[in-house]
């Protein structure tokens, strides 16, 4: 455990090391299963920062002097779980996109809260050039938070629910008010994504 704040921020940075080699693993599959093609292109755009995030962490451990590696980041593999689970099932389109955001924003959040401390404790430390590191990538993270967003509220979110609208407009819906619960909402995606093959070619 850590006994002092310098020894915080070097578990911070392995975390982060893990965290950020994960979504190199998981940006791929992410962008492969995104329809829309501006989501592809700002998920692998970000996959060629996430690359470059994992080299500029190895550059901070240069700095703090201490041997490169990570310490697993069970926060960032259960966002990766909960965003796989969605890939896994039967969702399509927009829906499908609009749930690649929201698991991709999770990610990009827990990384902004992770940034964040371990470049307040750097300063606090007087460990200006790691502050410094840290803070162009915190840069990185919130540009691609906000690239979602933009996707997100650009068109992704109204197409997904006029696919909603289409699907309650064919009497599919019969559970139209389920408590939020995993199984139900997978198949209110399973059956979102039904009506999107059915409308796909407007
Ligand atoms: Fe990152």
């Amino acid at each position: 455990m850590s006994d002092t704040l310098r020894d915080a921020l070097i578990d911070e940075i392995k975390d982060l090391y893990n965290a950020e080699k994960q979504l190199t693993k998981s940006l791929p599959k992410m962008a492969k299963n995104a329809t829309n093609e501006d989501l592809r292109a700002a998920l692998e755009s970000h996959l060629a920062e996430t690359r470059g995030h994992v080299d500029r962490l190895v550059q901070v451990f240069g700095l703090l002097d201490e041997k490169v590696g990570g310490k697993h980041c069970a926060g960032m593999a259960g966002i990766i779980e909960e965003g796989s689970e969605v890939l896994e099932a039967d969702v399509e389109g927009a829906v499908l996109d609009a749930c690649i955001i929201a698991s991709g924003q999770r990610a990009e959040h827990y990384e902004m809260a992770a940034y964040g401390t371990s470049i307040a404790w750097a300063k606090a430390l007087g460990l200006t050039e790691v502050a410094e590191l840290l803070g162009e990538t915190l840069e990185e993270e919130k540009a691609a938070d906000e690239k979602l967003s933009a996707l997100a509220e650009g068109d992704i979110n109204r197409e997904a629910a006029s696919d909603d609208e289409a699907d309650d407009s064919d009497g599919k819906n019969e559970e139209s008010a389920p408590k939020p619960n995993a199984g139900r909402q997978a198949s209110a995606r399973k059956s979102a994504a039904k009506s999107s093959k059915k409308t796909t070619g407007r």
